[in-house]
């Protein structure tokens, strides 16, 4: 039995819309990939996926299409999402030995539809032993959080595509919001910005460095000027511009604006006892979004509460979902309840 547990695949999984991240029972985080899947527009055949499908973006021909298939949170091709998972799962497992048991972590907003589709394509895979858990629940988790005990923590898991707002007490989510305002929005409204603002056409790689580089929530103590190229949209011509990192935060106000609002509705909805505990304990953040720079001081000036971003946040689902894996009796309480039908 020993020697059985020791080969198992045991696998936990976060499913991202920009990421996904796998964590084999026992070793830890495997595989870190963008959730991106380059496939045949006719046969619907997958090509490439992850790294390899990102790095074919923009150089492919008319029969190939690239897309993201969770893109906003929701599943917006259950075949092509089904063979990612798939293609993922094979990656990381022996071929001699499929995993048994899988936990996998979904946005909490998905309907019952996609968590059936995604249940069905770890059993497809092979998975003997499906079970799903809510993403703040994991990312929970993850930083280390006691979610077993009767105390209110608050976590916002700010995603690619969705933004997780989650009170979990007595391993329970006891009030939660899920907004698909995060990473992606932030990085498109960069996009329009330039192309309103500047009558510049830049790409989401462009947008995204750029938003990473040298985006903020609050002004900063030394403000950057960058040098942007793209498409002049009227001339038709290559042309690069100088902007400011204060352009940039002013592009980047209305998604964080919408993110802050999010956060003050939920904060409003606490029961008393819940509220002073998170008076106490603060908010953590986790997610790639919670890294723009000074969105932790942001939320706190806005809510007056403490604010600390998580350990490695773009890590942190996977993670959380990992220590539901390896202790399964503990946790039995956080994960969602089946719904076969
Ligand atoms: N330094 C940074 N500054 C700002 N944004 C960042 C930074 N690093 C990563 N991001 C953003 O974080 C997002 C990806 O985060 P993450 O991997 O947590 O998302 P995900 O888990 O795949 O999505 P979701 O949780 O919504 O399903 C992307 O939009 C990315 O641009
Ligand atoms: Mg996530």
């Amino acid at each position: 039995m020993a020697l059985f547990n020791f080969l198992s695949n045991d696998l936990a999984i976060d499913l991202g819309t920009a990421n996904t991240l796998i964590w084999m029972k026992g070793k830890n985080i495997v595989l870190n990939e963008p959730t991106i899947v380059a496939y045949e527009k006719n046969s619907k055949e997958i090509i490439a996926i992850g790294h390899d499908a990102k790095d074919m973006l923009g150089r492919t021909h008319k029969d190939i299409a690239i897309i993201r298939p969770l893109r906003d949170g929701a599943i917006a091709d259950f075949e092509i999402t089904e063979g990612f998972l798939k293609a993922l799962i094979r990656k990381v497992s022996n071929s001699w030995q499929p995993a048994r048991r899988i936990v996998v972590c979904v946005p909490s907003g998905i309907t019952e539809v996609e968590k059936r589709a995604v249940r069905d394509s770890c059993e497809h895979a092979g998975a003997k032993e499906v079970h799903l858990v809510a993403e703040p629940m994991a990312s929970a988790i993850g930083v280390g959080l006691d979610v077993h005990e009767s105390t209110g923590n608050m976590i916002v898991d700010i995603g690619g595509g969705t933004t997780e707002i989650a009170v979990i007490s007595l391993s329970g989510i006891v009030e939660s919001e899920s907004i698909r305002i995060a990473g992606d929005e932030m990085t498109d409204a960069i996009v329009n910005h330039f192309r309103r603002k500047h009558n510049l056409l830049i790409g989401d790689k462009t947008a995204e460095g750029i938003k990473c580089a040298v985006g903020s929530a609050v002004p900063l103590e030394i403000e950057t000027t960058i040098e942007v190229k793209g498409r002049n949209i009227s001339q038709g011509r290559p042309e690069q511009i100088m902007t400011s990192s204060v352009d940039i935060r002013e592009a980047l106000s209305d998604p964080i604006a919408q993110i802050v609002s999010a956060i003050l509705s939920v904060l409003e909805r606490v029961s008393g006892e819940i509220a002073s505990d998170i008076y106490d304990r603060g908010i953590i953040l986790t997610g790639g979004g919670a890294l723009l720079n000074g969105l932790d001081e942001r939320i706190r000036k806005e809510t007056s509460l403490a604010v600390h971003i998580g350990d490695d946040p773009l890590t942190a689902v996977v993670r959380g979902t990992g220590k539901i894996l390896e202790n399964l009796n503990d946790y039995s309480s956080v994960l969602i309840k089946s719904t076969r039908y």
